[in-house]
């Protein structure tokens, strides 16, 4: 009870801090609509989980916060990237978001496949123009981020996910390959980037990507399970909507018991791959539950 209620004011604490800090990316010159159109998708509640990680990942091995702050933002802006797109009628087509109308209904398909793409460069412009760090700790970050968002992480997995959407014969290795893609690998690169910049030893690194691959893992199958269980209220976004589209998910593979029962295992295995921490592992130790017993 007392650990549940730490964690919820730890969650909104940081969320404030990188909402400000979002806030603040935005108030250059963009041309409009497309800085209304970033506020919009950007500034909108998301559960912030991705900067959250890589601040957590950072202060874990004795960092300071600031120098991950604008890896956190940068974090942030490439998984609205991602969900913007992933919402378009060529993709998920979906009509909400963070509990409001998606990108493109509000501002045209134009529009929001132009802001996906320009939260791919922002986010990098960003990071690499705000981060007081050594060159070598930079570039090490940027290629983190431009492998998990790229044709091995993200987009490479969004593909796989296309590419198995209809078909009835999506074995396990498939599912976790995209599911390990599309959601785990910017979850592994919010935590390696913040150990970076934190100048974590390689064998943490290898730690905290072990914990990022297992949470990742177990974030994707619990998305899928609230698809089947929750509702558009606590979602935010429309239930259902796997099953309709016929969907490559596990509780389609698995059911919904033994989908429960993998995420369960996946983050009590994560939280022992990050033990050798000690007392910096604590938050680290609650996100990886919360992955599990979050209702949105
Ligand atoms: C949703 O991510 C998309 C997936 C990768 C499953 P989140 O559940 O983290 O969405 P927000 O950022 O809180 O809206
Ligand atoms: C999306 O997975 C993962 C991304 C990389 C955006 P989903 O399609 O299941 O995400 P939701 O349910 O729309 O948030
Ligand atoms: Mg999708
Ligand atoms: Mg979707
Ligand atoms: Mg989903």
């Amino acid at each position: 009870m007392l650990q549940e209620f730490e964690l919820s004011s730890y969650l909104r604490e940081q969320q404030g801090l990188i909402d400000r800090e979002l806030e603040r990316a935005l108030d250059g010159d963009i041309p409009e609509p497309l800085r209304a159109s970033i506020h919009y998708s950007l500034m909108s509640g998301g559960k912030r989980l991705r900067p959250i990680l890589c601040l957590a990942a950072c202060t874990a091995h004795d960092g300071r916060p600031e120098v991950a702050i604008p890896t956190a933002v940068a974090l942030e802006m490439l998984h609205t990237a991602t969900l913007i797109h992933d919402d378009l009628p060529a993709m998920d087509n979906d009509d909400f978001r963070r509990g409001r109308p998606t990108n493109h209904k509000v501002f045209g398909e134009g529009v929001a496949v132009l802001t996906g793409d320009a939260l791919l460069a922002y986010s990098l412009e960003y990071m690499l123009t705000r981060t007081e760090a050594p060159p070598q700790q930079l570039l090490r970050v940027v290629s983190t981020l431009l492998h998990a968002i790229g044709v091995h992480g993200a987009i490479g997995g969004q593909v796989i996910d296309i590419q198995n959407t209809n078909r009835a014969d999506v074995d396990l290795p498939t599912l976790e390959s995209m599911d390990s893609r599309k959601t785990g690998a910017l979850l592994v690169a919010a935590l390696v980037s913040g150990a970076v910049l934190a100048d974590a030893s390689e064998e943490i690194i290898a730690r905290l990507c072990l914990y990022g691959e297992k949470i990742g893992l177990a974030f994707q199958i619990v998305d899928d399970i609230l698809d089947v269980t929750s509702t558009l209220d606590e979602l935010g976004k429309t239930p259902h909507k796997d099953d309709r589209a016929n969907k490559a998910t596990f509780p389609r593979l698995l059911g919904l018991e033994e989908s429960r029962r993998r995420a369960t295992t996946l983050v009590e295995s994560a939280k022992q791959e990050v033990e050798i921490l000690g007392k910096g592992a604590t938050p680290l130790f609650a996100i990886a539950d919360y992955v599990c017993s979050r209702s949105h």
